[in-house]
């Protein structure tokens, strides 16, 4: 039996890292068999790829195109090597960002030509994409103070993007979501955390 394939969205400081980690143990009671992973990274080369684009000073002066297909690389990757291994095998794949974080950082906020990244994009994936997506929609300025809060004194290289920055990000994910409902289920991430949980959990139909 096929398994599912579930994207959590956002930016930072939404949230989606506490929803995935819930969700999983609640799946996890019901006796799924679960796969966790996070975007840029979860393979080897994935992960050296991580540190380049966030922390490592060779990533500092990367171009916009570069990054782009830093990101796509990552994931053409972990599609091949984890995801689509374990979907075919039953399991309920969990995914911490997924191609639309592309489409949204790449494309709106840099400003990269959208059908460049629609192909480069739909070329990492080939045919692998999310049955479901969650959006936790935060504003700009709460996800700043969340991320503050957690990692006080450190930010990574994009995390010290400008407010113009998060607030095209936050406008592409919802523009993006309104193009394809079906996939896309918005939350409201200032929500409680049990309050969005449930929400989740409903959306999902177990
Ligand atoms: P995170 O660990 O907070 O999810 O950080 C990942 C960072 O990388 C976040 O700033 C979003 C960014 N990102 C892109 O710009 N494009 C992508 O395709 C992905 C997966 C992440």
């Amino acid at each position: 039996m096929r398994g599912r394939f579930i994207t959590f969205e956002g930016s930072e400081g939404c949230g989606k890292t506490t929803q995935i980690e819930l969700l999983r143990e609640r799946l996890e009671k019901e006796g799924r068999e679960i796969l966790l992973t996070r975007e840029p990274g979860g393979t080897g080369a994935g992960e050296k790829i991580r540190d380049l684009l966030q922390h490592a000073p060779e990533g500092e002066d990367l171009t916009a195109q570069a990054e782009l297909l830093l990101f796509t690389a990552s994931r053409a990757q972990l599609v091949r090597k984890k995801i689509v291994p374990a979907i075919e095998r039953g399991v309920y794949v969990l995914a911490d960002r997924f191609l639309d974080s592309t489409t949204v950082y790449q494309g709106v906020a840099r400003g990269l030509d959208a059908a460049a990244v629609a192909a480069i994009n739909s070329f990492a994936v080939g045919n692998c994409l999310p049955d479901l997506t969650f959006l936790l929609d935060l504003d700009v300025n709460e996800g700043r103070k969340r991320v503050r809060e957690r990692s006080p004194g450190e930010q990574d290289r994009m995390e010290r993007e400008t407010d113009v920055f998060f607030e095209k990000v936050r406008r592409g994910y919802l523009d993006l979501a309104g193009r394809e409902p079906e996939r896309f289920v918005v939350l409201d991430a200032m929500k409680s955390q049990d309050q969005i949980a449930q929400e989740i959990w409903h959306s999902l139909g177990e």
